[in-house]
């Protein structure tokens, strides 16, 4: 959430002279097919499907934060334990799909001629264990020497199994690049998914390069048409909304949770609850003019994606509650801080968020719970229609 690196930032600014470096990334142009009958953006990736047994596990990884202080030993360090933690998790978890919900790299610290190849660490042990992933970007991965969108051609050129994209031009304003949806078929030969995981870029930060200036922190309000097209064609093409499920990842909160944080109950919202959501929390905060600039993402989201079972985000380290948002009637999601990288308090410790569709059909309900990298686990909740608060 909010920066305790802004001193380091003013610092490295200083030293910020004027070298030039160009980065050149390798992208890898996903194919986008568009005809009525085959809406699928992967027709060079394998499907994702249900396993046999009907069920489909996500894991959440959050505010991973590597390259921190890469002058000293505990950012290194930092990055070591992180990636052990991923090998861990995943080992145990063995996900049918990754989300890496944002916060990758803690872009205020890194250098311009090599701060992707922090993406290079961060992807590895998912590229080892060939699991299919995808990425959200947040407000540190975009600063004077890292952007999202070099984050994504990175990850692209790294990844065989990224299912990353970036969404059409004109759409997601500036640095907010990171728009996308990702299909989950029930079986491998079905025409149309059983689910559709959709990803979007809340930006903030600050753009690249030695003029740098503050990035809006919310998902732009081109996004909200663009919702309504996808949804539109999707329909179209693979018939009614209601026979598809949804999902939806955004680093920063949208600003209608703020108000939810209130009204929890300890039973029926378990998880740690120890940061107060205020200014720079959720969605257009940061500028207290800018309040309401992410109500037509919010609008459209609710408006047009239907069964959608949650709205899942993470930037504030220190909640990992679901609460039911009353004015959408759709239930939010916090992850769990994964990186050790990024601010922390004793206690709080480093996990996942882990999902569990219980079957292809698009109103069950979904399991989830927090799983920290000793194995506890808790927070556990199932998300359906029953979940009340
Ligand atoms: C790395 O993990 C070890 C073992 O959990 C811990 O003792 C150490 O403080 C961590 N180091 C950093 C820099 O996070
Ligand atoms: C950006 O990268 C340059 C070149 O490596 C470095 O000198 C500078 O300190 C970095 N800027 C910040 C804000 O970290
Ligand atoms: C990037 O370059 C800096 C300065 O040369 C170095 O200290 C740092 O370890 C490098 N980081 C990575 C991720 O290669
Ligand atoms: C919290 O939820 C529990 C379980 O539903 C309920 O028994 C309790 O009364 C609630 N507490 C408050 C303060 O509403």
């Amino acid at each position: 959430m909010m920066s305790s690196f802004k001193s380091i930032f003013s610092l490295a600014s200083l030293c910020y002279a004027a070298i030039t470096i160009v980065i050149t990334v390798k992208a890898t142009p996903v194919a986008v097919s568009r005809d009525a009958g085959d809406l699928n953006p992967y027709p060079n990736k394998p499907r994702l499907t249900f396993r046999p047994d009907g069920t489909f596990k996500l894991t959440v990884f959050s505010d991973l934060h590597y390259g921190e202080n890469p002058w000293d030993d505990w950012g290194p360090q930092q990055d070591v334990n992180s990636t052990r933690l991923m090998r861990t998790v995943l080992g145990d978890e063995k996900p049918d799909y990754v989300v890496l919900n944002g916060d990758l790299i803690t872009g205020e610290n890194t250098f311009r001629e090599n701060s992707t190849s922090l993406i290079d660490e961060i992807v590895a042990p998912l590229v080892e264990a060939k699991i299919p992933f995808s990425s959200t970007h947040g407000n540190h991965d975009n600063e004077p020497n890292i952007t999202h969108l070099e984050e994504i051609r990175r990850e692209q050129r790294d990844a065989p199994l990224s299912y990353t994209r970036t969404a059409p031009p004109g759409i997601g304003g500036e640095e907010g690049p990171g728009t996308y949806w990702v299909p989950v078929y029930n079986k491998v030969s079905d025409n149309s998914p059983a689910f559709v995981l959709w990803f979007f870029d809340s930006r903030g930060g600050w753009s690249p390069g030695k003029n740098s200036t503050p990035v809006p922190d919310w998902v732009d309000s081109t996004v909200a048409g663009w919702i309504e097209t996808e949804t539109a064609a999707m329909n179209t093409a693979w018939g009614p909304a209601e026979d598809r499920g949804a999902l939806a990842f955004v680093h920063i909160p949208p600003h209608a949770i703020q108000a939810v944080q209130a009204t929890l109950n300890s039973t029926e919202n378990p998880g740690l609850n120890a940061d107060e959501l205020g200014s720079g929390s959720s969605q257009a905060t940061e500028d207290p003019s800018t309040l309401g600039n992410d109500q037509p993402f919010w609008d459209a989201l609710n408006a047009n994606i239907v069964n959608l079972h949650a709205v899942i985000s993470g930037h504030d380290h220190g909640n990992e509650w679901c609460a039911r948002e009353p004015t959408k009637d759709v239930i939010f999601c916090f992850d769990k801080h994964s990186g050790y990288g990024g601010y922390s308090s004793a206690g709080w410790g480093h996990g996942v968020r882990n999902i569990v569709f219980s079957s292809p059909k698009p109103s069950d309900g979904l399991e989830t719970w927090i799983r920290l990298e000793d194995g506890e686990t808790r927070a556990r909740v199932v998300l359906n229609s029953q979940y009340k608060r």
